[in-house]
């Protein structure tokens, strides 16, 4: 099934991106490209890992995309990968798992926000009724961006991980 047909989108500062799926086979150097690109903070953020060679030395176990089980969304211009956002459904067929990641040289252009929405959106298509995601305390950035998506947020009891969730 298709949920996904590619979409131009304009960013903040008047420049274009593709929204499109990733492709497997396609486009695994473009995004260890991408992951280059990010600060440790960023990877801290999106992996809990502030080092891109951990990544690098086994990108495919971190940017996995099982057929039938990850959604996987980036944002290309001219064969770039700027970022991505994710949606990998648990077995229950209900429930998915979002994350996102803009690299560095791109953030505050309101492609985060595009992304999150376009992978909010897949998401209803593929019939997810629950989404739910783990952030680091301090990434106020997020937390923000998806409370006013309609996630609700708690607080782990260790107080190590933000757990947020919302019902579609
Ligand atoms: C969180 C993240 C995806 C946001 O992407 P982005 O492209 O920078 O986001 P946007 O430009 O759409 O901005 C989203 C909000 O963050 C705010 N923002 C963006 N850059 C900011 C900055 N440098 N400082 C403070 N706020 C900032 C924007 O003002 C916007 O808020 P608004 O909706 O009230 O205007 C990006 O910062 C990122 O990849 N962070 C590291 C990975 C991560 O945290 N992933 C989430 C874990 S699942």
């Amino acid at each position: 099934m298709s949920v996904f047909a590619p979409q131009r989108m304009v960013l903040r500062d008047g420049s274009e991106v593709i929204l499109r799926c990733f492709r497997p086979e396609g486009d695994m150097a473009s995004w260890c490209e991408m992951i280059r690109s990010c600060s440790r903070e960023t990877l801290w953020r999106r992996f809990e890992l502030r080092s891109a060679d951990i990544i690098l030395s086994r990108p495919r176990d971190f940017c996995k995309c099982e057929p039938g089980s990850d959604f996987i969304l980036v944002a290309e211009r001219e064969g770039k990968l700027l970022g991505e956002a994710r949606l990998c459904l648990f077995p229950d067929g209900e429930t998915a798992e979002f994350c996102v990641l803009v690299a560095d040289p791109w953030q505050g252009l309101g492609l985060g926000s595009l992304l999150t929405d376009t992978a909010l959106e897949a998401a209803r298509r593929l019939g997810v009724r629950r989404l739910v995601v783990e952030v680091v305390p301090e990434n106020v950035r997020i937390v923000r961006l998806l409370g006013k998506r309609g996630f609700s947020f708690r607080r782990d009891p260790d107080g190590r991980i933000f757990r947020g969730e919302k019902i579609l």
